[in-house]
This record gives C-alpha cells, structure tokens and sequence, in this order.
C-alpha cells in the first residue's frame, strides 16, 4: 500500500464562492470618489447613503466667482468641496443613527460590523460607545486600508479588521452584545446571514440593519431594482424576507422605520454632483419614487 504524499488542497480563507470572488473582486478594485473624497474629510470612511435634509444653499451657483482664483470662497473648485462635505454629513447622520440602535454598550462590550467596507462604522460605535468592534469584509484592500486607519487613530487595540466571509467568520460565539449590517445584507442569503449573527451575540443582543430592500406591495424586484443589482453585483431581497428570516434566527424586531422618504435629499443632491456621480442616481430616485424600493432601519433582539 502507498500513501500520497501530496499535501492537502488547503480551503482558500476566506472560503467563498465564486460570486462572492467576484464581489471581493469589485470592492478590491472600487476607488470611486464618493466614497474616498467624503472619507478624506474626517478619516471616517463610508460606503452607504445618507439621511436627513440637505442643505441646499451649497448649491447656490457661482456666477459672481473668479474662476481664475481656486482662494475665492465662491469658485467652483469650493462650491463642489461644500457638496462633498454635505454629502458626507447624510452619510455621517446615517451612520449615527445605526450606532444609536446599538447601545447601550460599555468600553468592555464587543460589537461585529458584517460587510464593513473601509470601516467607518466600527469606528463611529468605538467613539460613541467606547466598546471593542470586530468589522469583516471580503475585500482584502478595504481590511488592509480600515486596519491603517485604526492605527492612524491609536484605536487598533479595540478596533480591528478582518478578512473574512460574514457567513462564516470563525469570531467566537456568543461574545457580541450587538452587531449589523450597514448595506451589506444584499449581498449574502439572508438565512446564512442570521444564522451567523445569531451565534455571534449573546443572548439578549441587539442586531441592526439598514438597508434598500425591494418593496412587497409592488410585486416582484421592478426594472430600477435590477439595474441597481447589476451596478453593484448584488442581489436585493424583498422587505418580507428579512422578516421571515429572522424569525427563523431567533432575531425578534423590536424597530423597524422606513427612511425612504429621508434617504432622498442625499440622492437628489448627490444626482447634482458632477465631481461625484456614479450613474446610478437618477435609478435610486426613480425606484424610491415608483414604490418599489425602499430604505428600511430593521433592529432586533437576539433572543
Ligand atoms: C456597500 S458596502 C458597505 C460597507 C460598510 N458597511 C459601510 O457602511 O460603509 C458592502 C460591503 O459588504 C462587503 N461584503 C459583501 N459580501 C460579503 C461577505 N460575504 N462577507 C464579508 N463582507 C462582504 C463588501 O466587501 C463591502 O465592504
């Protein structure tokens, strides 16, 4: 008898399919402006909408400006900085309002960031709450630039980032007093999603997504929908399957507020950004305007 003495294939870490290669892939490659210039400004990196009124007057126009002067208050170059900037603060009240469904939280707690892009998130729980945060994303790069930022701000003993499949993290169980999905749920079968945020918190934690869902009563994903999933590569669940999958996860609502109507000033004004449109803007307003997509915040109890 002999033994092969080929060594075993190892899995490849993290393990993933080949859609979720081609996600890694698209995150890896992503240096859009409106997510680096917006982070640029206050080191908190962002890859999701934003809520709440704009203010419009960082629109007004520049017709009195010394275009020749890029010192004039009133040049173009300052008119799109005022845009980055606003845009960043709905980015930012958006990203206040996950963390303020997290709490309450003490420094010893941990918290899970699933899908958590350039990190912005964890950072924002930490600074509120003081607790330690774990943030995965499947992109090697935005693990690598979220960790650089941790370090910059001296927070990298309580804030790290990992490389790994929200699906199946390896992070210990039931260690989590909270966790969340900021606009990552869409990439994921929500079943695997909530059964690793279910072993992931404790009894009694709390869970908070916010995320575009396609909306039930319009019948099946419209065409805006689609084109949504084609820009991103994802896949946009229906509101109703949240539900029946966290009911399966021991995942109990305890809020849930549709912030269509507040995501649209952010898609209005972003649509009028030139230094920063992406394309898909006038396909979100038409989609919240038709009905057949919405903005949820979903927070839940792990019981
Ligand atoms: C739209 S971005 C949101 C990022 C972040 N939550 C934020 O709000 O800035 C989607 C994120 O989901 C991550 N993602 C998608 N599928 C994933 C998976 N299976 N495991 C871990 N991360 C995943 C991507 O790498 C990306 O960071």
């Amino acid at each position: 008898m002999t033994i092969a003495d080929a060594e075993p294939t190892a899995a490849p870490v993290p393990s993933q399919s080949t859609y979720q290669s081609r996600v890694a892939d698209y995150w890896n490659a992503e240096e859009n402006p409106v997510n680096l210039e917006l982070g640029k400004i206050d080191d908190l990196y962002h890859h999701h909408y934003g809520i709440g009124e704009a203010d419009w007057s960082v629109l007004d126009p520049t017709d009195a400006a010394d275009v020749t002067d890029p010192t004039d208050p009133s040049s173009p170059a300052d008119r799109q900085e005022r845009i980055t900037t606003e845009l960043h603060r709905l980015e930012q009240a958006q990203a206040d309002l996950l963390a303020s469904h997290l709490g309450p939280l003490t420094p010893a707690d941990r918290v899970f960031d699933a899908g958590c892009g350039r990190g912005g998130g964890s950072v924002v729980a930490h600074l509120r709450y003081g607790c330690h945060a774990d943030g995965v994303t499947i992109s090697r790069k935005q693990a690598d630039f979220a960790a650089e930022q941790a370090r910059k701000r001296h927070i990298d003993d309580k804030v790290r980032y990992h490389h790994l499949n929200m699906l199946d993290t390896g992070l210990p169980s039931g260690a989590y007093a909270a966790s969340w999905n900021n606009e990552s749920t869409m990439y994921v079968e929500l079943d695997l999603l909530f059964a690793e945020h279910a072993r992931l918190l404790r009894r009694g934690g709390r869970y908070v997504t916010i995320t575009g869902c396609y909306n039930d009563t319009y019948g099946r994903a419209s065409r805006e929908v689609s084109l949504i999933n084609a820009h991103y590569i994802c896949d946009i669940h229906p509101r109703s399957e949240y539900f029946r999958a966290m009911a399966r996860h021991r995942l109990v609502p305890t809020h849930v507020e549709d912030l269509t109507a507040a995501a649209t000033p952010y898609w209005q004004l972003r649509k009028q950004a030139d230094h920063l449109v992406t394309g898909i803007e006038e396909t979100f307003l038409t989609a919240y305007g038709n009905g057949s997509f919405q903005y949820l915040l979903i927070v839940a109890d792990r019981v």
